[in-house]
């Protein structure tokens, strides 16, 4: 019966409190690890954003950012006391252009741009001539010496753009911005996570810790730099404080020791234009969430037990669930499962019976608590490495999964007290409200503020 089944997979997918501990410390060792020594798999990338914004900060911003599914660009007005205004224009990015040429892509960001400052002037909202500073949030892991500059280590999120793995994305970007003949200087290039960060403590200052659950999985965290062994040779004061862009997502990448990875995760990576690569990221993000339950409806559709006698060909296609239905499946508020009901006869074609249903649901729910619970362990691994526990921080968090997915955060929150104990309650996560956007803005201010005091 499906029961069965279920039984099943629910051994295969749950993390029990003592499993997260281990890979919380396994965690920590490689968040070390990355500090210490260079070209490391997780590279704790120094990022050149020295310590936090004073709230401070005024004055208009353009932002570009280019995530995993759309580009943005952003006016920011920040206005001090932690208040800020922000218009903004999206786009989706097709699945060619994620493949294409990079320079090409870069021209197309920067039409954009062009396109979106000229709608401002029109309404006023830009002065014709003003030549604003411009934040670049690209989030994808650059290796950077400064921080309008950035080089390329591996795209991720399924992006395979030629010609730029290696390249400075920055030098990239201000080519086509000449190009599109826009008067704008690149003031930063940051990463989605450390716009958040700062963007975080700049309404909070409690916050520690800046993660990102979307298409991709990602934290950033401020460092003392007197621990980051790899950049001493910058001669920076061992008690300057620099943000830490993680790429946590590469955790156990290649090796595969320590996640829990079932079989259908194997799939998922092997079948991927990057194998071995960003493993934990792989468990988590939106971008693969549906398509690991997919694999397992697809197991049951070969071994007959499912949609038996029905055309299923709609579901054998890689990636065609996506995650926002696991979203869907978990909210389904009617006995009946109607949307559920929904989801399979509108986009796949095929019937189900109400215990199906359910399956699927709690199919969902076994896979998206998994991914909150690996989440928590990495939350852990900074927060026991910095020593927060006791006094406790709160966690910024954005992206579609943890703003979309219902009870994600929730799951952190527990996953956290099977982890530490009742003192896993003193961390807190907090939506956070535009971090690309507002971040790169407050990190320009921040910039420019160091650059007028020469430092
Ligand atoms: C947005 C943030 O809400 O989430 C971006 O402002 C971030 O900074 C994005 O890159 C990530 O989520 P997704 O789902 O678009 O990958
Ligand atoms: C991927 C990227 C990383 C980004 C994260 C969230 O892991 O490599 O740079 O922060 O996705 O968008």
């Amino acid at each position: 019966t499906m029961a069965d089944h279920l039984r099943k997979y629910e051994s295969l997918f749950t993390l029990t409190p003592q499993r997260m501990r281990m890979i919380v410390e396994a965690f920590k060792d490689t968040l070390e690890l990355g500090l210490q020594k260079h070209d490391q798999v997780v590279p704790m990338i120094p990022t050149f954003v020295f310590g936090w914004p004073t709230g401070k900060e005024r004055g208009d911003y353009l932002a570009v950012d280019l995530g995993g599914t759309n580009l943005r660009v952003c006016l920011v007005t920040l206005q001090g006391e932690g208040k800020f205004e922000i218009t903004q224009s999206k786009y989706r990015l097709s699945e060619e252009q994620k493949q294409e040429d990079g320079q090409k892509l870069f021209d197309f960001c920067a039409e954009c741009l062009k396109t979106f400052i000229d709608s401002n002037i029109k309404e006023g909202t830009i002065k014709e001539g003003q030549e604003l500073p411009l934040g670049f949030t690209f989030s994808y892991p650059c290796s950077q010496e400064r921080i309008d500059h950035g080089q390329l280590i591996r795209w991720t999120k399924g992006f395979g753009v030629t010609n730029t793995e290696g390249r400075d994305v920055a030098a990239m970007f201000i080519e086509s911005l000449g190009k599109a003949d826009i008067p704008v200087t690149l003031t930063a290039l940051i990463n989605d996570t450390t716009g958040t960060l700062i963007a975080s403590h700049y309404v909070n200052p409690r916050t520690k810790i800046a993660v990102i659950f979307g298409t991709g999985c990602n934290a950033a965290y401020m460092e003392k730099m007197g621990n980051v062994e790899k950049s001493k040779s910058l001669g920076i004061k061992d008690d300057a404080e620099m943000a830490i862009n993680c790429e946590w997502g590469a955790f156990d990448s290649f090796e595969h020791e320590h996640l829990p990875r079932t079989k259908y995760d194997k799939v998922v990576d092997e079948t991927s234009n990057k194998p071995g690569e960003q493993a934990f990221e792989k468990l988590i993000s939106g971008r693969y969430l549906g398509e690991i339950l997919r694999l397992v409806i697809c197991e049951l559709i070969d071994e007959g037990v499912l949609f038996l006698g029905q055309n299923t060909y709609k579901l054998e296609a890689p990636y065609v669930f996506d995650t926002a239905f696991l979203s869907l499946m978990e909210s389904d508020p009617t006995d009946e499962l109607l949307m559920i009901i929904g989801i399979f006869t509108h986009f796949f074609a095929v019937e189900t019976t109400l215990a199906e249903r359910q399956f699927f649901r709690a199919l969902a729910m076994l896979i998206g608590k998994r991914a909150a619970r690996l989440s928590a362990c990495g939350i852990a691994a900074i927060v026991s490495k910095m020593g927060y526990l006791e006094e406790g921080c709160s966690v910024g968090a954005d992206g579609s999964l943890y703003n979309k997915y219902p009870g994600f955060a929730d799951r952190i929150h527990e996953g956290l007290i099977d982890i530490f104990g009742e003192k896993g309650k003193n961390i807190v996560t907090h939506h956070a409200e535009d971090g690309s956007g507002v971040g790169s803005a407050i990190i320009a201010a921040m910039t420019k503020e160091r650059k007028d005091a020469g430092l």
